[in-house]
């Protein structure tokens, strides 16, 4: 008899190296939930901005984050991200509004508000949670754990390939330093640095296509959902 449970599937990794698009069709495969957290980190830093408040501003932060509303609706197979009824989808997804998110994400206040919300959306599991701390803080306790990598190179022209499908331009050489940058940033921040979780498998995606990792992805995650399958 096999046993099968809705399970946690916790995806981490640098900006680029495939965490969305793995995500969501390992989502889509298994019918779970997909949800985006890098996409909640952004939204605050977009507001933040909007409204004036500091991106270091802990107490402020704090109050801001404790009133805005999230959710992730698809909508004509596309991914949106409203928060407080604003459709952001597109505001958060500039390379200011990634530095942004990653200054907002050092500042303990911020973390542990989205850490909340986070914990509440994938209790009942059925869950993709892509980010940089998920399997590390978040859900220690995943089922499973990814860690994604890639070269930043690699993780550059990926970027700008995303950027020019939404029409906006961007120069490669610039882009890879803003990911080293940001890289940077979220690895050696005090709080929850970007780490592999000691039991996460690790996926160097730079050679591998699409196509594999998500097979690789989709076997490792049906053993986990039923062992008796694998
Ligand atoms: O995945 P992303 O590029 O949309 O994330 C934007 C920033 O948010 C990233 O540079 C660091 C931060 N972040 C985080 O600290 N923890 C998460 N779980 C997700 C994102």
């Amino acid at each position: 008899m096999s046993a099968e449970s809705p399970i946690v599937i916790a995806i981490d990794g640098p900006a680029g190296a495939g965490k969305s698009t793995l995500a969501r069709l390992l989502a889509r495969d298994l019918d779970y939930t997909y949800i985006d957290t890098g996409a909640m980190y952004r939204a605050v830093g977009l507001f933040a901005t909007q409204r004036g408040i500091g991106l270091d501003d802990g107490p402020a932060l704090a109050g801001l984050v404790e009133g805005l509303s999230f959710a992730f609706p698809w909508i004509e197979g596309e991914l949106h991200t409203i928060v407080d009824d604003e459709d952001v989808s597109t505001a958060i997804r500039t390379p200011e509004g990634a530095m942004n998110a990653s200054t907002v994400s050092k500042v303990p206040e911020v973390r542990s508000a989205l850490v909340a919300r986070q914990r509440r959306m994938g209790a009942a599991g059925g869950v993709v949670m892509e980010g940089r701390d998920i399997g590390t803080v978040v859900f220690p306790e995943a089922e499973l754990k990814v860690f994604l990598t890639a070269s930043a190179r690699m993780r550059g022209k990926r970027r700008l390939g995303q950027m020019q499908g939404r029409g906006q331009e961007g120069d490669l050489e610039t882009i890879i330093g803003e990911i080293k940058a940001r890289d940077l940033q979220d690895s050696t921040r005090e709080h929850s640095p970007l780490r592999p979780a000691d039991d996460s498998v690790l996926v160097d995606t730079s050679q591998l296509p699409i196509e594999r990792v998500r097979n690789i992805l989709l076997r490792l995650a049906r053993g986990r959902i039923d062992p008796d399958s694998a």
